[in-house]
């Protein structure tokens, strides 16, 4: 059924000439085009000239979509009020406004919201404003794709954490949520338009969304969305603030103009990310966050096979298959690894800085494919294309982009060996069959770091199944791990309850899946209790069918497939 109404469209004559101001009515139909979206077709009275401006009018009517998401209280922090939220990426948007849904089209726009009493309405605009009758009046001044624009109704209140900054979040969340970014928003902003040029969006807003938020973080311009679980009272999960705010040049600016290339807004991100990380927390650091996304892309693809088809780069979708389907951790850390390879040719930090910032300005407000990105890294320097670094056996341009595996060149990480070392330690003395308790509680882990701690704990998955009795053991000693209310560490904690047969901490799982709908969290957790014991199975289907309503409907059939529910197409 259509999830997107269209009552009437309408050729409106041109501005100041004349004609009725209500518009000509023309013939609409809305054909067959994929299981997630259809063609709105409009016929002109006659063919438009080339360049002839166009103004259409479609009155439609948006309703229960992928891409709009209405909320009963009960699925909100503060259970009082209902709520409404847009997210567009990749191609949910086209249930909430008629478009061109592709990446490679941009265009501004307006937005007349108005709301109940009671309600706030926010979106991703670089200017908004409070009329009366509970009337906003959005504006976006700059030529964003279609998957951008976004939009939230709801009980929402704001506090400001920076000269051009504020969180937005329910009421019952917003000290917590000024207390844990009050401050350091500006410095990320800052570092980001001395590494990549100006900061075009004017505001950057933060936006607490609901728990069943399927992401981290989106970065919807002026206003990203992120989880509440980045609500851990020690600002340790803020990269996930530092990436959405480097989607700002990378994304946002320069934009994908296919989901295939999707690695140009993530992998450019994730590098912009830790260029950003190291200066403002140092390379060690750093490098220890980018050791944990490392194991990420192991992790996948050791689950994938490394040939898979969707472990390039360069993604071919084919007509009909959905993009959000190809999401995996490939364009993330195997592009990260690309753009650190570029860096490497090029030998020099600083060098490379003044490239990407180049590039944003050669392509900002554009749409483009890897091939104008590497095009015009070979015209920038001269002189690593005559020396015909596109084509060096085993690291050529073409393999980087077009076959699947692990990548040819892996950035050093070795400058956080002093955080990595001592958790590897620690990872294999709970890995040894009999234990060497003295060993295991001289070292002290109250001072770690929350990515010293995760990244212990997939080692200790990696290892995992441990010795009989030793994840227990684990349990108790560390009840900084096992009781963590730290959602990077949580999950970690569920994958090695999962992978141990720890039966008396499965509630944990449960819990954990209960609090939250984050996409990156619920499906490596069914994916593990599926492929487990018949106990694990049965806790899936339990808690599937309890927490099935508040997860966001592409989360929920992610699932379905994994659970082997989902229906036929
Ligand atoms: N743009 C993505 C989120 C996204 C991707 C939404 C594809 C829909 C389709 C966002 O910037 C992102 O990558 N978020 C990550 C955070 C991160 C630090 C890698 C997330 O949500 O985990
Ligand atoms: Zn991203």
């Amino acid at each position: 059924h259509p999830t997107l109404a269209v009552s009437r469209a309408a050729l409106l004559p041109p501005p100041g000439g004349p004609g009725d101001a209500a518009g000509q009515t023309l013939p609409v139909e809305s054909r067959p085009f994929t299981s997630y979206g259809s063609a709105l077709h409009i016929a002109l009275p006659q063919a438009p000239r080339a360049g002839q401006l166009l103004t259409l009018l479609i009155d439609y009517e948006a309703g229960e979509g992928p891409g709009v998401c209405w909320l009963s209280p009960e699925q909100t922090a503060g259970k009082q009020k209902p709520y409404m939220y847009t997210q567009g990426q990749a191609v949910l948007n086209r249930s909430f406004f008629p478009c061109f849904d592709t990446p490679s089209v941009k265009f501004t726009y307006s937005a007349t919201v108005k709301v109940p009493e009671g309600f706030t309405a926010v979106m991703s605009a670089t200017s908004w404003e409070k009329q009366k009758d509970n009337t906003f009046v959005f504006k976006m001044s700059q030529p964003i794709p279609s998957y951008l624009i976004a939009l939230v109704v709801g009980d929402i209140v704001s506090a400001d954490v920076g000269p051009r900054s504020r969180v937005w979040a329910e009421p019952c969340l917003i000290e917590a949520a000024k207390k844990e970014y009050d401050g350091v928003i500006e410095e990320f902003l800052v570092v980001g338009e001395k590494l990549f040029g100006p900061y075009v969006w004017g505001r950057y807003d933060i936006l607490f969304m609901p728990p069943s938020f399927p992401f981290g973080g989106m970065e919807n311009p002026c206003l990203t969305f992120v989880t509440p679980c980045l609500l851990a009272g020690d600002r340790s999960l803020v990269d996930v603030i530092i990436h959405e705010i480097s989607h700002s040049w990378f994304g946002n600016l320069v934009t994908n103009a296919t989901w295939g290339e999707f690695w140009l807004n993530e992998g450019f991100t994730m590098y912009a990310q830790r260029r950003i990380s190291t200066e403002v927390y140092g390379l060690p650091y750093t490098c220890l966050e980018a050791a944990t996304g490392r194991a990420l892309l192991r992790q996948h693809m050791d689950a994938t096979g490394e040939d898979h088809p969707l472990n390039k780069l360069r993604v071919v979708i084919e007509p009909g298959v959905n993009p959000d389907d190809t999401y995996n951790e490939t364009p993330y850390e195997k592009g990260y690894c690309f753009v650190s390879y570029l860096a490497h040719l090029v030998g020099n930090q600083s060098k490379f800085d003044a490239f990407l910032q180049a590039y944003v300005n050669r392509f900002k407000f554009q749409s483009i494919t890897a091939d104008d990105t590497l095009g015009f890294f070979l015209e920038y320097f001269p002189e690593l294309k005559e020396k015909g670094v596109d084509s060096i056996p085993g690291f050529e341009f073409d393999r980087w982009l077009n076959m699947p595996g692990w990548p040819p060149y892996l950035p050093d990480l070795s400058p956080g060996q002093q955080l990595m070392r001592p958790a590897e330690e620690l990872a294999e003395l709970w890995a040894a069959d009999s234990l060497n308790m003295e060993a295991i509680e001289a070292v002290d882990i109250m001072g770690w770091r929350t990515y010293q701690l995760v990244y212990f704990l997939d080692q200790v998955l990696q290892k995992s199944p441990l010795p009989e009795g030793n994840v227990k053991r684990l349990s108790k000693m560390y009840p900084k791990i096992s009781k963590a209310q730290n959602a990077e560490l949580r999950l970690r904690w569920c994958q090695i309850v999962l992978k141990n047969n720890l039966e008396a901490e499965y509630s944990k799982v449960k819990d954990f899946l209960h609090s939250q709908g984050k996409q990156k969290y619920t499906l490596p957790l069914y994916r593990a209790m599926w492929a487990g014991s018949e106990a694990t199975r049965a806790l899936a289907m339990e808690t599937f069918s309890a927490t099935a309503p508040q997860l966001h409907v592409n989360v929920q059939n992610y699932v379905k497939k994994i659970l082997g529910l989902a229906a036929a197409e």
